[in-house]
C-alpha cells in the first residue's frame, strides 16, 4: 500500500538514537537523557488544582470552543500587554491551539497549497520543515549557520537577510510564507527587536506572511528578554506568532498554545479548526486561564532553572575539553562535534555517545542539512544528572581534551 503524503518522508533520525537509548536502558544502563526536548519541571500547582476542581463539574465535560473560552483569550491578551506592551483584541486576534505544533501544522494548511512556497531556515525545529511540505508546498531553506554558530564573533544579521533575499529572488513561485523562531531550537540563537523589525519590513514589502514560533518566549538568560515580533511597527499587517504554555509554564502535556496577531490569518485558522476539532478539554482551558492570571511569575522560575542547567553543562563540558559559548536563550545547547571526532557524522557521533557514555543527544542532521556537524543537548535533566553526564562523557570520549 502507498500512503503518498508520508511515504516520501525521510526516516526520522531521532528514532535511531531513541532506539539505542531504549536498548541501553533495557540492558540496565542509567542513560542521562538530554535528547528529546521534553520538559521535566512540574507544572504550577495552581494549574493542577484548578484542573481537578473544573473536572469535577459535569458542565465542563462537554465539547468546548475550538478557538478557546473568552476568558482564556482575555488572559492571553493581558499577558501580552504585561510582558511586551502588545495590545491584542481577544475576539479576533487570538485563538487557542492544541499546542503550538498542532497550531503550526494546521496554519500551514491555511496559508499554503500545492505549488506555493515557504522560506524556512536550516537548521530548524522539524515541524517547521515538514509543516509546509505536508501542505504540499515547496520549501526554500535559508542557511542560518553564522547566526546560529556563536563561536563565530560578529553580527551576522546582514548575512541572514542576504540569504533571505536570495531565497525570495531566486526561483518561482515567489514564497508566500516565512517561518522563523527565536530563541531558536536547536541552536539557541537569539535576536533583538531590530531584527524583528527588519523581518516585518521584508515581509510587508513582499506581501508575505511571517509566522514566528515563540515557543521560548520566556526563556532568555543573563538579563536577555526575547522580543515578540508583534512589538515591531506594522507587524499586525503581516505577522502572526505562536505562544505556548509548554516551556513558559512547563505545561507540555497539557497541549495549550495560542496563535496571535494578524486577524485575517488568525480567523482563517479559526475557520479551519472549527471543521477539525472541538477545542481543548474545558478544564484544561480553565486551569490555563487561572495559571496565566495568577502564576505570572512561574516562567521566571522555570527560566532560572534552565539557566542553572546551561551553566552546569557548558562549564562542565569546558572542563573536559569541549568548549562552546553560552546561549542567551532556549532550553538547548548546540554543540559542535569535538575536533577529534569530526570525521563522524552527527548521527554516528550521537550513536557513539549513547553507546559509550550512556548520554542521549539529538544529532544535528535531524534539524535539516544545516545542522550537520553539531549535536543538541536539551536541558531536561537536573544539575546533578548533568554532572553525571559530564563524567560519563569524559570516560566514554577519551580523545577529548
Ligand atoms: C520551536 C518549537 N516550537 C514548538 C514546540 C512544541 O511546542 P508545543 O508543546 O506548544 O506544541 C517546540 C518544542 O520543543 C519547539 O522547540
Amino acid at each position: 500500500m502507498e500512503f503518498r503524503r508520508i511515504t516520501n518522508l525521510p526516516p526520522y533520525v531521532f528514532t535511531i538514537i531513541n532506539n539505542l537509548k531504549i536498548e541501553a536502558r533495557r540492558a540496565g544502563a542509567d542513560v542521562i537523557d538530554l535528547g528529546f526536548g521534553n520538559p521535566d519541571i512540574p507544572s504550577p500547582q495552581i494549574a493542577v488544582d484548578k484542573l481537578i476542581e473544573a473536572a469535577q463539574n459535569p458542565k465542563n465535560h462537554r465539547y468546548s470552543v475550538s478557538r478557546g473560552l473568552p476568558k482564556l483569550r482575555e488572559a492571553v491578551a493581558a499577558l501580552y500587554e504585561r510582558k511586551w506592551g502588545v495590545v491584542l483584541d481577544p475576539e479576533f486576534e487570538i485563538t487557542n491551539t492544541i499546542g503550538s505544533k498542532e497550531g503550526f501544522s494546521h496554519l500551514m494548511w491555511v496559508l499554503l497549497d500545492r505549488g506555493d512556497a515557504a522560506i524556512v531556515p536550516s537548521p530548524s525545529y522539524p515541524i517547521h520543515i515538514y509543516g509546509p511540505l505536508f501542505a504540499g508546498a515547496d520549501l526554500r531553506q535559508v542557511p542560518m549557520r553564522h547566526l546560529a554558530d556563536q563561536r563565530v564573533q560578529g553580527d551576522f544579521t546582514g548575512d541572514f537577510f542576504d540569504n533571505l533575499t536570495t531565497a525570495y529572488d531566486v526561483g518561482w513561485p515567489k514564497p508566500r510564507v516565512l517561518v522563523i523562531s527565536f530563541p531558536h531550537n536547536p541552536t539557541g540563537a537569539v535576536v533583538d527587536l531590530d531584527f524583528m523589525q527588519k523581518v516585518v519590513d521584508f515581509c510587508r514589502e513582499r506581501e508575505m506572511i511571517v509566522v514566528h514560533d515563540f515557543a521560548y518566549a520566556d526563556v532568555g538568560f543573563d538579563g536577555y528578554q526575547p522580543p515578540s515580533i508583534l512589538q515591531a511597527e506594522g507587524a499586525k499587517e503581516c505577522a502572526v506568532e505562536l505562544y505556548s504554555m509548554t516551556k513558559s509554564f512547563s505545561m507540555a502535556g497539557w497541549r495549550c498554545a495560542f496563535l496571535v496577531g494578524n486577524k485575517e490569518v488568525v480567523q482563517a485558522l479559526v475557520k479551519l479548526k472549527s471543521y477539525l476539532d472541538y477545542g481543548m478539554f474545558q478544564p484544561v482551558q480553565i486551569a490555563a486561564t487561572v495559571t496565566m492570571n495568577e502564576a505570572s511569575d512561574y516562567p521566571k522560575e522555570v527560566c532560572e532553572i534552565y539557566q542553572g542547567r546551561r551553566d552546569a553543562l557548558i562549564d562542565g563540558l569546558a572542563r573536559i575539553g569541549w568548549d562552546m559559548p553560552k546561549p542567551k536563550g532556549s532550553m538547548f545547547v548546540w554543540a559542535p562535534i569535538p575536533e577529534p571526532y569530526s570525521d563522524l557524522t552527527s548521527v554516528e557521533f550521537c550513536s557513539l555517545v549513547v553507546r559509550e557514555c550512556d548520554v542521549a543527544l539529538s544529532p544535528g542532521l535531524g534539524f535539516g542539512p544545516g545542522g550537520e556537524g553539531f549535536a543538541r543537548f536539551a536541558l531536561i535533566e537536573n544539575e546533578q544528572r548533568i554532572h553525571q553526564g559530564i563524567r560519563n562523557l569524559k570516560k566514554g570520549l577519551p580523545k577529548l581534551g
